[in-house]
């Protein structure tokens, strides 16, 4: 049975990125594998952040999950911050990570460029690092996350064959990465040449379907969406990037390729094409608010899942850790 690994940060508001190329494709793993997926508490601190609003997201990422379908009896569910095993490992893994290589990477080349250039945080340059240290600690296969993640994945890849080549055999297990067949980069849509991101910039905002908008909002959001010159719904992402980016939303909610979805609307105009995208987004949107609602409104129930997730969690970590700290000898 192949071990499935994958966390989100709970970094303020969900996006419908966040659902189309992660959250949404969790349950698929819980029936033939052995799924492991967390809420990445700890790399939320890699930005400055409101403390009430990571303790709040943090019980919203775990409600996310059980609307998607996660069952606690099929998926182990935890919390990232319950499981020491974790930071042990992490600051192990930290000395065979060169810091040449952690400066390639592209997030954090993007998300230090906004920061005060004097007070960019050592976490954030070592996230990756953290990350590699949540996919070994569980002896995952396989790791389903959206296109933004994938260089993270192959860092930790090449990390894993390091220390392996080093130390002899496969103490580490060399993951690999799954991204959705369609969805893995949903763009913003009032700025369709850029990822859909929690932001907090407003006029971005505009561009974001948040999980927990409610349906007016979602609709406007849609049928605003910026959509390129003609009037043909074709999927082309260089000449019509906004148009694509409609046609990528529908064909992940209705199980389909983009270029098969634009089919469907042959001969008809933007906004008709638009407003099919709405339904489709509010048929599954709808149901899953409420679900999400019933399980966050129990924030005890939470906390019981999270006690029980960390001590099966930490089983699968010890005997991982345990293999890592006598390898290099320091047990
Ligand atoms: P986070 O919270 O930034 O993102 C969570 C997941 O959402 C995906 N995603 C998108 N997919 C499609 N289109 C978008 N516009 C979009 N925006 C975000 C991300 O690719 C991700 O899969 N580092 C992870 C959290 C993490 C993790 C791990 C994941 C920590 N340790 C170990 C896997 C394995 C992250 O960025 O979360």
């Amino acid at each position: 049975m192949a071990r499935v690994l994958s966390g989100v940060k709970p970094t303020g508001k969900m996006t419908l990125g966040n659902y189309l190329g992660s959250f949404r494709n969790f349950p698929k793993f819980q029936d033939d594998n052995q799924a492991y997926i967390f809420v990445a508490d700890l790399h939320a601190l890699t930005l400055p952040i409101d403390p009430l609003v990571l303790h709040s997201t943090t019980y919203d990422i775990v409600s996310f999950y059980l609307a998607s379908g996660l069952d606690p009896k099929k998926t182990v569910l935890f919390r990232q911050s319950d499981i020491p095993e974790v930071g042990m490992l992490n600051a192990i893994l930290v000395n065979y990570v060169y810091m040449g290589e952690l400066s390639l990477m592209t997030q954090f080349k993007e998300k230090s460029a906004k920061l005060n250039q004097k007070a960019i945080g050592c976490g954030l340059f070592t996230y990756p690092v953290l990350m590699a240290a949540d996919i070994f600690l569980y002896d995952s296969d396989i790791v389903p996350v959206g296109e933004d993640q994938r260089q993270h994945v192959e860092l930790a890849h090449e990390i894993a064959r390091r220390f392996n080549s080093r130390y002899g055999g496969e103490i580490i297990k060399l993951p690999k990465y799954v991204t959705p067949a369609v969805g893995k980069r949903i763009m913003s849509l009032s700025d369709p040449l850029h990822k859909m991101s929690k932001s907090d910039d407003r006029e971005a905002q505009k561009g974001v379907i948040y999980l927990q908008d409610d349906e007016k909002t979602i609709r406007k959001k849609i049928m605003s969406a910026i959509t390129d010159s003609g009037s043909e719904v074709k999927f082309d992402p260089a000449e019509k990037p906004g148009i694509s980016n409609l046609l990528t939303i529908y064909g992940a909610l209705k199980g389909m390729e983009p270029e098969e979805a634009s089919k469907l609307f042959v001969g008809q105009n933007y906004g008709t094409f638009k407003k099919a995208v709405a339904d489709a987004v509010m048929d599954e949107l709808g149901p899953f608010q409420q679900r999400f609602n019933a399980f966050r409104s129990d924030e005890s129930a939470l906390e019981d899942l999270f006690s029980q997730g960390a001590l099966k969690a930490r089983e699968a970590a010890k005997p991982v850790l345990n293999r890592v700290m006598k390898a290099v000898g320091l047990r």
